[in-house]
C-alpha cells in the first residue's frame, strides 16, 4: 500500500481510497487527482479487493475510487465481504466496460457512481471525482444537520424542565416527556388543547391575561404559576413563554418552558414558618417567665395567709379562689414556656415504645368508646433523649385533638419506627438535618385540617374551637417540646381524609438510662436542716424564706451568687442544702454550686428556674434531672422536693456516676 498525504496531516481533507490492480494505472490516477486538488485530498492506494475491504473496515474514507478491471458481476465484491457485510461508502468505478446488473446492485448497496471508457481522460475523471466529492459533501452536510437536529430534539426530550410548544392560537402542538411525567397527561391527551388545561383555581385570571398580552405583543413572559395536574394536585412552576417567529418575522408558535419549584417553595415556607414560630416563642417564653415570678409571689403569700387563718375563717374561701386561679394561670404559663422551649426538661435516654405504651393504656378513657385506638410499636426501636413527662403531654395533646376531630367516632393510630433521613430526601422534602430518627406518628380518621388553618395550628392561642372549648395551646406546647428535644414535628392533613402528625426525635447512641424514683408525698413535709436560699427576686426570696422557716428549716438567704459565697463563708454552722435560682446576675446558679460544693462537700443543691437556659443544660456535671424544680411550684411541691434531694444521696451518687 502506498500513501500520499500531501500536507502531512489528514485534517479536513477528503480521504480517498484508490483501488486498482495495475500499479502504473494507479500511479497515473493518483497524479491526476493530485493535480486536480492536492491540497484538498489525501489518497491511500490498494491493489486487491481484499485489501480494499480491509482498509474500508479499518479507516474512514470519504470516497472509494476503483480502477475497475473486470467485466462481470465483480463490482459488488469490492464493497461486500464474503460473509455478506456491505461497506457503505460513496464510490466511483472507472472501467472500459460494465456489467450493468452488477453495477445497479452496487449502486443500491452504496452511494455509487460510474463511468465507462474514460478512466484515462483527465478532465472527465476529474469531473467524476469532483461529482463524487460534491455528493459526499452534501451527504456529510445533511448528516451534520440531521445530527444537530437530533441533538436538539433529544435535549428537549430529556430536559428535566417542562417544554410545551403551541401554535399562534395557543393550541398545544408538542409537550416533552417531563411535562407528561409531572402533569400526568399524555401527549395525546393534550395536543390540540390550550394551556388552560393546567389552570388551577388558585391562580388569578389576571395573571393569564397578562401572560397572553405579553407574548402576543412579542415579548417574553416570565412568571410563577400555580397549575393543576391531571389527578387534581397543584404544583408551582417558574415559567417563561417565548414567541417564536418565522423568517418573515411573524409569530408562528409560542414555546413555554417551566421548572417545577413546588418542593423548593415548600422548603422555603417551612423555613419561614419556623422563623415565625421562633419569634413568637421568644416573645411568649419571655412574658411567661416574668409572669411566673409574679405568680410565685401571689401563690406563696396566698398559701401563707391561708395557713395563718383559723379553720372557720370566712376569708379561707376567697384565698382558696386565689390559689385556684394562680394554679390555672401557672398551667397557662407552663404551656407557654413549653412553647417557648423554656420549660425545664428532665431529659432521659428512653425507649419511646415504653413511654408511649404506658400512655396508650390511659388513652381509651380520654378518647371514649367510639374511637378505636391502635398502638403499633416499631421493632428494635433505637433510644431517644427526651423528658418522658413531656412526651406524655405531647401524645395527650395530639390524642385530645384527634378526639375532637372525630365527634362521630373513628380510628386513632399511634405508631413508632426507626427512620433514616438521607441527604437527598432532606434536601427535597424538609428542613431537617439528615440522620437517624425515631418517628412517632399519630394519625386520625377525622375531619382533617383545611389548608388555610394548616400554617397556623402550631401558633399559641390559635384555635378553631368555640370559645371555652380550646385555648389553642395544645399544639403550641407539643411544638415547643419537640423542638426543645431537638426534634421536628410535621402535620399532613387533607380535609375529609384525616390528619397525621409526625414527630422525628433524633437517635441517641449513649444508652445509659437514669431512672429516679419520685418521692413526692402529699402535704408539706417538714425538716430541720439548714438551707441557704439564693434568689435574686426579693419578693420570691421573702415568701420562700417565710415558708421554709415555717416548715422547720433554718434559713440563710443571699440575693445572688457572689453574696451567697460571702454568706456561706461567714456562716459558721453546717449548710445541708442550697436552693438556688439558675439564672442570676453576676454568677449563674451552676457556677455558684461548683464553687460552694468545693468548699462544703456535704452540701446538696436544688436548682429552681422558670426556664431551661442553655447555661444549665450545658452544665453536664449538674444532675438537672434530680435536683431541679421548675417555677412556678406550689410550696408543698417545694417541701417535697427538698426532702427528695436531702434524702436521696445514694441514688444521686449512682445517677451522677452513670451520667
Ligand atoms: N387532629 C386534628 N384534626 C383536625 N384539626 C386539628 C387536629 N389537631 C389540631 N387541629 C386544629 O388545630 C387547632 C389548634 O390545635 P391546638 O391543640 O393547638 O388547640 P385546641 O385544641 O384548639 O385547644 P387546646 O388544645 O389548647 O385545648 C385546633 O383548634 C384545630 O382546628
Ligand atoms: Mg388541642
Amino acid at each position: 500500500m502506498k500513501e500520499t498525504n500531501v500536507n502531512g496531516d489528514g485534517g479536513n481533507r477528503l480521504r480517498i481510497l484508490l483501488a486498482g490492480q495495475g500499479q502504473a494505472d494507479l500511479n497515473h490516477l493518483r497524479n491526476l487527482l493530485l493535480r486536480a486538488g492536492a491540497e484538498r485530498i489525501k489518497i491511500d492506494c490498494v491493489q486487491t479487493r481484499e485489501e480494499t475491504r480491509s482498509h474500508l473496515r479499518e479507516s474512514k474514507y470519504d470516497l472509494l475510487l476503483v480502477d475497475y478491471p473486470e467485466g462481470n458481476e465483480g463490482v459488488r465484491h469490492w464493497l461486500r465481504d464474503p460473509d455478506g457485510t456491505e461497506v457503505r461508502i460513496p464510490a466511483v468505478f472507472l472501467g472500459d466496460y460494465f456489467n450493468h446488473g452488477g453495477m445497479e446492485a452496487a449502486i443500491q448497496a452504496a452511494a455509487c457512481n460510474q463511468t465507462e471508457g474514460c478512466k484515462r481522460i483527465a478532465p472527465c475523471l476529474a469531473l467524476y471525482v469532483l461529482g463524487g466529492i460534491e455528493a459526499h459533501l452534501k451527504q456529510r452536510q445533511q448528516r451534520t444537520s440531521e445530527e444537530a437536529l437530533q441533538k436538539l430534539r433529544r435535549s428537549v426530550e430529556q430536559s428535566p424542565d417542562l417544554v410545551m410548544i403551541t401554535n399562534s392560537a395557543g393550541l398545544l402542538e408538542y409537550v416533552n416527556p417531563a411535562f407528561e411525567k409531572l402533569t400526568g397527561y399524555t401527549s395525546a391527551e393534550v395536543i390540540g388543547q390550550t394551556l388552560g388545561i393546567l389552570k388551577s383555581d388558585q391562580q388569578s385570571g389576571e395573571l393569564y391575561e397578562e401572560m397572553w398580552n405579553t407574548v402576543l405583543s412579542g415579548k417574553v413572559f416570565h412568571g410563577t404559576v400555580m397549575n393543576r395536574k391531571k389527578n387534581g394536585e397543584t404544583f408551582i412552576i417558574e415559567k417563561a413563554i417565548t414567541p417564536m417567529r418565522n423568517p418573515g418575522g411573524q409569530i408562528t408558535h409560542f414555546i413555554s418552558t417551566g421548572r417545577d419549584i413546588t418542593d423548593q417553595r415548600k422548603l422555603e415556607s417551612q423555613i419561614h414558618q419556623s422563623q415565625k414560630m421562633d419569634a413568637i416563642g421568644l416573645l411568649a417564653g419571655g412574658v411567661a417567665h416574668d409572669f411566673n415570678n409574679l405568680l410565685l409571689v401571689i401563690s406563696a403569700y396566698a398559701e401563707l395567709v391561708l395557713d395563718s387563718l383559723g379553720a372557720e375563717d370566712p376569708s379561707r374561701k376567697k384565698i382558696d379562689e386565689i390559689i385556684t386561679a394562680t394554679r390555672r394561670a401557672a398551667e397557662l404559663t407552663r404551656q407557654l414556656l413549653a412553647f417557648g422551649r423554656k420549660q425545664m426538661q428532665s431529659l432521659r435516654v428512653l425507649d419511646l415504645n415504653t413511654v408511649v405504651g404506658e400512655i396508650a393504656n390511659m388513652l381509651p378513657r380520654l378518647i371514649g368508646e367510639d374511637i378505636q385506638l391502635a398502638f403499633v410499636p416499631g421493632r428494635d426501636l433505637v433510644k431517644v433523649k427526651a423528658d418522658p413527662a413531656q412526651i406524655e403531654q405531647v401524645v395527650m395533646n395530639l390524642a385530645t385533638n384527634a378526639r375532637d376531630a372525630m365527634p362521630r367516632g373513628g380510628r386513632l393510630t399511634i405508631e413508632t419506627s426507626n427512620v433514616t433521613l438521607d441527604q437527598a430526601y432532606v434536601q427535597k422534602h424538609m428542613v431537617v438535618p439528615a440522620g437517624e430518627y425515631v418517628l412517632l406518628a399519630v394519625s386520625d380518621s377525622g375531619d382533617g385540617i383545611p389548608a388555610e388553618h394548616l400554617n397556623h395550628i402550631f401558633e399559641p392561642f390559635y384555635t378553631t374551637k368555640e370559645a371555652g372549648k380550646g385555648t389553642g395551646l395544645g399544639l403550641a406546647t407539643a411544638y415547643g417540646i419537640v423542638k426543645q428535644s431537638e426534634g421536628f414535628i410535621w402535620v399532613y392533613s387533607e380535609p375529609g381524609l384525616g390528619t397525621t402528625f409526625k414527630i422525628y426525635l433524633p437517635r441517641v447512641h449513649r444508652a445509659s438510662e437514669v431512672e429516679l424514683h419520685s418521692l413526692t408525698r402529699p402535704g408539706s413535709p417538714r425538716g430541720r436542716e439548714t438551707v441557704l436560699l439564693v434568689e435574686d427576686e426579693a419578693a420570691v426570696r421573702a415568701s420562700t424564706n417565710e415558708f421554709l422557716v415555717r416548715c422547720g428549716y433554718t434559713v440563710v438567704t443571699a440575693e445572688n451568687g457572689v453574696d451567697a459565697l460571702r454568706v456561706s463563708r461567714n456562716y459558721g454552722g453546717p449548710i445541708d442544702l442550697m436552693i438556688s435560682d439558675v439564672v442570676m446576675p453576676k454568677m449563674s446558679g451552676p457556677q455558684l454550686a461548683a464553687q460552694l460544693v468545693a468548699e462544703r462537700p456535704a452540701m446538696k443543691t436544688l436548682f429552681v428556674s422558670g426556664y431551661a437556659e442553655n447555661t444549665i443544660l450545658q452544665h453536664g456535671n449538674i444532675d438537672v434531672t434530680a435536683r431541679f424544680l421548675s417555677k412556678p411550684f406550689s410550696l408543698s411541691t417545694l417541701a417535697n422536693k427538698i426532702r427528695e434531694v436531702v434524702e436521696t444521696s445514694e441514688i444521686l451518687a449512682g445517677a451522677a456516676a452513670s451520667s
